[in-house]
Parts: structure tokens; C-alpha cells; sequence
């Protein structure tokens, strides 16, 4: 089973989208391990964005992952990290196919409502940035029990 760190970020708390988003997650089949609603520290957005420090865009997604509250979230399930990039469409939401997160709900990168890990290492270091392991739960969903 793999684990991805999802981000629901502060234009979707604002747009009342939690709720859509969260759902889906739950209704493609996956599980949510962990999940906390709070502003980002700006330590913890740069932590998070470190890889593109030199990027021209890097202060203002700084500013506007820590504008409001976000919701943080240990999603956990089979391809869990591909699937949920699956689930948020392409980055920029230009290019963000109808059904997806981005695709149904933004219209620009710089608003793209949600984060997802891209790769086992950066969903690792994603969710120890986020999370502590004690805030991680393991439990068994009923639907779990028929896979095979
Ligand atoms: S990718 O696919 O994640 O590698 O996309 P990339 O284009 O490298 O973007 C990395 C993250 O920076 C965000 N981004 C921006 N934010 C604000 N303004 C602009 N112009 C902008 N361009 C890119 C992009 O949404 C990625 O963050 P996440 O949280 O992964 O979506």
C-alpha cells in the first residue's frame, strides 16, 4: 500500500470545495490516513516548495499556500500516488481534462486547489514536513476486506 500527501489548498477551503474533494478521494477507493485543517507555516510551505526556490513564481505560491487555512491529508491505497495526480489533473488547469479536480473547479496554476505528491520520495518527505506518526492511523475499511 502506498501513502501520498494531498493538499487542499487555502482558494478551495475559501470556495467551500472540502467537501467535493474529499469525497472523491473516498469514492475512487482510497483511504484517508491522516487529515488536519490549519493555516501553513511559512516554514513548513517553504520546507514543502524547497525544490523550487529559484523558480519566479516561488514567493507567491509561498504566499498563497499560507494565505488561509488548508487542509493537509495522508491519503493510502494501492497506485495511491499516481492515482491521486490522476484524480487532480495536470498542473496547470489550461491543460486539466473535465472530471478531474482541476479540470472540473480552477482556471489557473497560481489557483490550482489541490496538491498531490509526484513520486514515492517526494510523498515520504512531503508527509513527514506535514505530519508526525503518531497522527497517522491505521485502520481497516470494510471495502478492504473483499480486495484481492
Ligand atoms: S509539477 O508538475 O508539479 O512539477 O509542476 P511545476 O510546473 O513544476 O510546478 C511546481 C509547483 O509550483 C506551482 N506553480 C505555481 N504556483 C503559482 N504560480 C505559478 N505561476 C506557478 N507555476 C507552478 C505548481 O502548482 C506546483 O505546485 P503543486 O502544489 O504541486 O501544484
Amino acid at each position: 500500500m502506498e501513502q501520498t500527501y494531498i493538499m487542499i489548498k487555502p482558494d478551495a477551503v475559501q470556495r467551500g470545495l472540502m467537501g467535493e474533494i474529499i469525497s472523491r478521494i473516498e469514492k475512487r477507493g482510497l483511504k484517508i490516513a491522516a487529515m488536519r485543517l490549519g493555516v501553513m507555516s511559512e516554514e513548513s510551505a517553504k520546507e514543502h516548495y524547497e525544490e523550487h526556490v529559484e523558480r519566479p513564481f516561488f514567493a507567491s505560491l509561498i504566499e498563497y499556500v499560507t494565505s488561509g487555512p488548508s487542509v493537509s491529508l495522508v491519503v493510502e491505497g494501492k497506485n495511491a500516488i499516481a492515482i491521486m495526480r490522476a484524480v487532480n489533473g495536470a498542473t496547470n488547469p489550461v491543460d486539466a481534462l473535465p472530471g478531474t479536480i482541476r479540470g472540473d473547479f480552477a482556471v489557473e496554476t497560481g489557483r490550482n486547489v489541490v496538491h498531490a505528491s509526484d513520486s514515492t520520495e517526494s510523498a515520504q518527505r512531503e508527509i513527514a514536513i506535514h505530519f508526525k506518526d503518531s497522527e497517522i492511523v491505521n485502520y481497516t475499511k470494510i471495502d478492504e476486506v473483499c480486495l484481492y
